[in-house]
């Protein structure tokens, strides 16, 4: 059973007021966080490649939003890079989880809350940094998402993402596997698209490419790492 004592009044009000879609998928996401939480990372080489090259884009003067931030493991290890990392999720057993987390290092400039990626409310031009690892095909619907991050980014400021591109894996995976665990609750609903249906959707939205790049080390990766601006 989740904690629910440390849901802050304005998760609560958060919560009351999702949508339907960002509730199911709290349901889905809130089941499996303590699993997704003691899971080791599967390619640990890959992730710690990726924290490096996140580092080259952050500095001290970024206010960063994260979306999807799961039980927090990633804010942690970055937001000693930025002014304030506001590490966000729509799942408030995940967030609760990163909170625990929180407790032990409460000095960082690292704050959780609970949000929908695809609703308003980050604030217009309010950040420099958007980071959104393992979530982009995850929304319902992308545009809605990068509508919300383009529109919370300052003019130049970044969105840093890696995201499975699951129309890369054989077909089996999305067309077989995945709806057979989805049936049975085991796995959440994905969006496939690849690389560059991915890219296309970023500069749909204005967005200047400045990275594409792929971390990983065991195997073929279908986890792109992309870095895009927006124009200043
Ligand atoms: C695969 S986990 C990734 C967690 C973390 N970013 C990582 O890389 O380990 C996906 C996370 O995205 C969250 N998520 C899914 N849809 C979301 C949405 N619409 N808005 C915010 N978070 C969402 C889930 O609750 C879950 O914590």
């Amino acid at each position: 059973m989740l904690s629910t004592s440390i849901v802050s009044d304005a998760d609560t009000r958060r919560l009351a007021t999702a949508s339907a879609a960002a509730t199911r998928k709290a349901v889905f996401w809130d089941r499996i966080a303590r699993k997704y939480a003691a899971d080791p990372i599967a390619d640990m080489a890959g992730y710690e490649n990726t924290l490096r090259r996140v580092k080259d884009f952050l500095s001290g003067e970024q206010d960063v939003l994260e979306i999807g931030c799961g039980t927090g493991t990633t804010a942690l290890r970055l937001a000693p890079f930025t002014r304030h990392l506001r590490a966000t999720d729509v799942s408030a057993g995940m967030i609760a989880i990163a909170r625990d987390k929180l407790a032990a290092e409460p000095a960082l400039p690292l704050s959780f809350e609970v949000a929908d990626a695809e609703a308003p409310g980050f604030g217009m031009g309010a950040h420099d940094v958007v980071l959104a690892f393992n979530v982009l095909h995850l929304v319902d619907d992308l545009d809605h998402a990068l509508t919300q991050a383009v529109q919370t980014l300052r003019p130049g400021g970044l969105l840093i993402a890696k995201t499975p591109c699951i129309s890369e894996m054989n077909p089996l995976i999305p067309y077989l596997a995945l709806p057979l665990m989805r049936a049975i609750g085991k796995a959440p609903q994905v969006l496939c698209f690849d690389g560059e249906a991915l890219q296309s959707a970023l500069t749909r939205h204005g967005l200047q490419s400045v990275a594409v790049e792929r971390h990983g080390t065991r195997g073929k990766d279908i986890r792109v790492f992309t870095v895009a601006r927006k124009p200043a």
